[in-house]
């Protein structure tokens, strides 16, 4: 196994408190219950406390460490290439509101951290999609026409402040960057109180709707008049959201770098296997973050070269010698381009959701808060059509969902047949294999000490097998993108129950 250099652990989680919200003991009720503390999940419950509402947020682990604790934190409406297609795909004046509402998204962050002096590092700076070569050039011009036709800050600039010359790039000007869970951390502080809550450490199960709705957790019951579903991708079948978009799986560096040399705006690709760049403060400098190599999440066994692929990066292009941190998280991407935003289903009242950020759910997901808020409390929001979460799009049936799960198992079992045996002891220390006992698939890893850590192959989700993340040390589904520790217990929804424990390992 390769060895890594950084600290395995989020920048943004490694730099703030642990927080210890209590867990649910008792039941109670609420006006509001929302699942998942992400920024989805805080963003509606601030505002629906302001609004008068009594709200119960309960995340099954700490506040802000899901994906917007991993995430790059840049606060852009510039998203990456986006503009010219949706205009070319549907029409400009839908374009106009997709631009208008997540300029919204930045101003109403700027907002909170301006009205509560919040000590997150909020920093205007432009956003920059570079074209590195010729090839990519055309997509840049053509987003820098879209973008400026929309009436957004746009412009077409042959030069950057990156050290390498790219060219050409569209730039965004007066968008923002911030330490994501600085931000989260703030805002979740002032939700409790006033009959309103924040639990952690609760796993929701599932959600019944009725008058009221029942949210039902490991540890007791929430009820509510309405629920937002903010599990990133939700854990709730209806709806079939985990078929309206895929999850994509992104490795992030972080390497400190003198002021002097550093870049001054945020920047990502506009190529195929592209990087996203920006600093935050750090120690006495900055810390330069550099993103990048996603691929489909559980389709890739062998993660480390992905880490390394961003350090050889880092090497050559900003001439840094040590990296700090190093994580990586994933994001469902929407097969439309649009994340869904709105009711769980046409014929759900009063449960309600949002997913499909495609990475860009710093400015999408305060915008769900901001359009899910505003349907809980009567009120007309101008852009909620545009994001209905059940809009047709272009997606499959209940058999075709079967077929596709049984389609990725075969997939999968064929691509990863160099990681599979029939022996336990064919494992070796550090490693995960798929081992077949009596014909079942036993995910088994063995840790440095030797010991085997068996659990089911089978995804608690809905029965893919499971694939082994060498630098996580996790096991992904490639289905649905459910991920579980190497003990089996769940890390990312939307599984809600761990993998089953084998205790056989003696073949
Ligand atoms: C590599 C990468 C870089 C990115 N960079 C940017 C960027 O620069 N700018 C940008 O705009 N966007 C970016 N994004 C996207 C952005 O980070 C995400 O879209 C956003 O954080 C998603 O927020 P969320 O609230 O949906 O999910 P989360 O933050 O994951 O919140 C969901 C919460 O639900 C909890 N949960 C799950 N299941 C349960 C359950 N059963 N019961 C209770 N709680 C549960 C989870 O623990 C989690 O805390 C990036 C994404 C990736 C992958
Ligand atoms: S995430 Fe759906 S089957 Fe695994």
């Amino acid at each position: 196994m390769t060895s890594l250099s950084g600290k395995h652990v989020s920048f943004w989680i490694d730099s703030t408190q642990e927080t210890n919200y209590p867990s649910l003991e008792n039941d109670v009720s609420v006006d509001v219950a929302i699942v998942g503390a992400g920024i989805v999940g805080i963003t509606a419950a601030k505002l629906l406390k302001e609004a008068g509402k009594t709200v119960a947020v309960i995340e099954s682990k700490r506040v802000g460490t899901g994906v917007s604790g991993h995430t790059t934190a840049k606060i852009t409406s510039l998203h990456r290439l986006i503009y010219a297609d949706l205009i070319k795909e549907l029409g400009e004046e839908k374009a106009r509101v997709y631009a208008e509402s997540n300029q919204a998204a930045i101003e109403c962050v700027a907002s909170f951290v301006e009205q509560e002096q919040i000590d997150c590092d909020f920093e205007r700076k432009s956003a920059y999609t570079f074209a590195p070569s010729a090839e990519d050039l055309s997509a840049v011009e053509a987003e820098a026409e879209a973008a400026t036709k929309l009436g957004l800050p746009a412009s077409f600039v042959r030069e950057t402040s990156l050290p390498f010359s790219v060219a050409g790039a569209v730039q965004f000007e007066n968008q923002a960057e911030f330490h994501a869970r600085k931000y989260l951390l703030h805002l979740a502080q002032g939700i409790p109180g006033n009959g309103c809550h924040v639990f952690e450490d609760t796993r929701v199960k599932t959600v019944d709707e009725g008058n009221p709705c029942q949210v039902k957790t490991s540890k007791g019951t929430v009820t509510a008049q309405d629920v937002i579903v903010a599990t990133n991708l939700p854990i709730l079948d209806q709806g079939l959201f985990f078929a309206k978009a895929y999850p994509k799986r992104s490795y992030l560096i972080g390497a400190k770098i003198d002021r002097s040399l550093a870049p001054e705006g945020m920047f990502i690709g506009a190529n195929d296997n592209y990087r996203s760049i920006r600093t935050t403060p750090y120690e006495d400098g900055l810390l330069l973050i550099i993103g990048g190599e996603g691929h489909k999440t559980g389709t890739v066994s062998e993660t480390e070269e992905r880490y390394q692929q961003l350090e050889e990066y880092a090497h050559s292009r900003f001439g840094v010698d040590s990296i700090e941190y190093r994580w990586s998280t994933q994001d469902m991407a929407s097969m439309d381009k649009l994340p869904y935003i709105g009711k769980l289903t046409p014929t759900t009242n009063h449960i309600y959701t949002a997913t499909g950020f495609s990475l860009w759910g710093m400015t999408r997901g305060t915008l769900s808060g901001m359009i899910l808020s505003d349907l809980i409390l009567g009120r007309k929001n101008r852009w909620a059509e545009l994001y209905d979460a059940t809009r047709a799009t272009p997606f499959v049936s209940q058999d075709s969902l079967r077929e596709n799960a049984d389609v990725a198992t075969r997939w999968i079992s064929d691509r990863f047949k160099g990681l599979q045996t029939n022996s336990f002891s064919q494992v070796s220390k550090g490693e995960g294999k798929l081992v077949t006992v009596n014909g079942d698939k036993v995910a088994t890893y063995r840790d440095e000490q030797g010991k085997i850590h068996a659990v089911s192959a089978v995804c608690s989700h809905l029965g893919c097998i499971v694939n082994w993340n060498s630098a996580e040390k996790s096991w992904d589904c490639p289905c649905h993108g459910a991920r579980f520790s190497y003990e089996g217990k769940v890390l990312q929804a939307p599984a809600v129950n761990d993998l089953e424990k084998k205790n056989n390992t003696s073949s």
